[in-house]
């Protein structure tokens, strides 16, 4: 069984549940509280609950959905936490999606000014990204974790046969995660993974793609410098998917909306860090092959940069972003204009999609 070292957790693969028994032995709680969704308590959480005792731990369960991930659910956390009188020497067990695990580690890493916590990420976007690197958060209207701590979780718990549950959208979402992974810093990675079963990704790729976030957030765990790189796509993406969450009936998922980002900001990658032409292509073509299209009109340009001027990445209210000077290599703190931003988001607009 494979098992990596993070900043100062373990992150262990594939049949989890002796490495959970263990580490829940070992670390001597008082009791364990499991946090899982409407969804990760129907397919996910007899995998875990079959294997502990049943005496030491409760359930609290949130409704599953980025609507989730504000202040009042977090309290609602707290208070359960509470009611249940858990103590410092508690333990939190996240079970879920990415807001399960950036939601239930803010309110583990806060309450009584912290107590334990580990990730079972359950979906394929919260195993290669939202699970790796400690960043907690919550949302505040349409900005994504604009309130958050870095705190590490005691372990992580990747388990491939969570993802056979997931429907198909939610592979590609966390599939765009795996393929920026590629693109900012390995380009053999990038080629090979392109050509592979993008209806689930084996094992192995899932395993490259953390072993990638991994060794970028243990050289910058939080955010000073190279960590930025792992924002590629994410200025134009995070304004994108807020935007859509507040306007959309049928709202993009993370990846669909960073598989646009991306291909904004090649485009921006190109202008300015000099990115080539062909590449600029194929990462468009692959992202579009993948994703489709979204509909951008112009008349949301307006809004989207007020959502990017909000960007907790920003420096001195100047929109920063993460490009691409080739496939596999990233250049952090480039200042994008605001008519930079619209013309990539027109160059998006402009190009030539038709769905299959
Ligand atoms: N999701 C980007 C990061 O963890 O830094």
């Amino acid at each position: 069984m494979k098992q990596i070292q993070s900043i100062s957790y373990p992150i262990y693969f594939d049949s989890i549940a002796t490495h959970l028994n263990q580490f829940i032995a070992d670390g001597k709680y008082s009791r364990f509280f499991i946090l899982t969704d409407e969804h990760t308590s129907k397919h996910c959480l007899e995998y875990i609950t079959s294997k502990v005792d049943p005496d030491k731990y409760d359930l609290l369960e949130i409704s599953a959905g980025e609507e989730s991930k504000t202040i009042d659910f977090c309290i609602g956390i707290w208070k359960m936490l509470i009611d249940f009188d858990a103590d410092r020497n508690s333990l939190l067990i996240n079970l879920g999606g990415g807001v399960v695990t950036d939601l239930g580690g803010f309110a583990a890493s806060t309450y009584k000014r912290g107590i334990d916590f580990i990730h079972i990420p359950t979906t394929l976007l919260s195993q290669v990204d939202a699970s790796i690197g400690g960043k907690t958060g919550i949302d505040i209207d349409n900005l994504k974790n604009i309130i958050g701590t870095f705190t590490q979780p005691k372990a992580v718990f990747i388990e491939h046969t969570f993802l056979q549950t997931l429907p198909a959208r939610q592979i590609k979402s966390g599939l765009a995660e795996m393929l920026k992974h590629g693109l900012i810093a390995d380009v053999a990675y990038w080629e090979k993974l392109k050509v592979s079963n993008l209806e689930l990704p084996s094992t192995e790729l899932v395993y490259e793609s953390i072993l990638i976030k991994n060794k970028v957030v243990m050289a910058d765990p939080t955010e000073r410098g190279l960590r930025k790189i792992l924002n590629f796509g994410h200025t134009i993406g995070h304004a994108l998917e807020s935007y859509s969450l507040d306007n959309d009936k049928n709202p993009l998922t993370h990846g669909e909306a960073i598989a646009a980002g991306m291909i904004c900001e090649a485009w921006l990658s190109h202008q300015k860090a000099g990115l080539s032409a062909e590449a600029l292509q194929e990462i468009t073509d692959t992202f579009l092959s993948i994703y489709g299209k979204y509909d951008v009109k112009e008349s949301c340009h307006p809004m989207l940069r007020g959502i990017m001027k909000k960007d907790k990445k920003n420096q001195g209210g100047k929109i920063n972003c993460s490009l691409l000077t080739k496939i596999g290599e990233t250049q952090i703190d480039n200042i994008c204009t605001d008519d930079e931003l619209c013309d990539s988001l027109k160059y998006y607009a402009s190009l030539a999609y038709e769905p299959a």
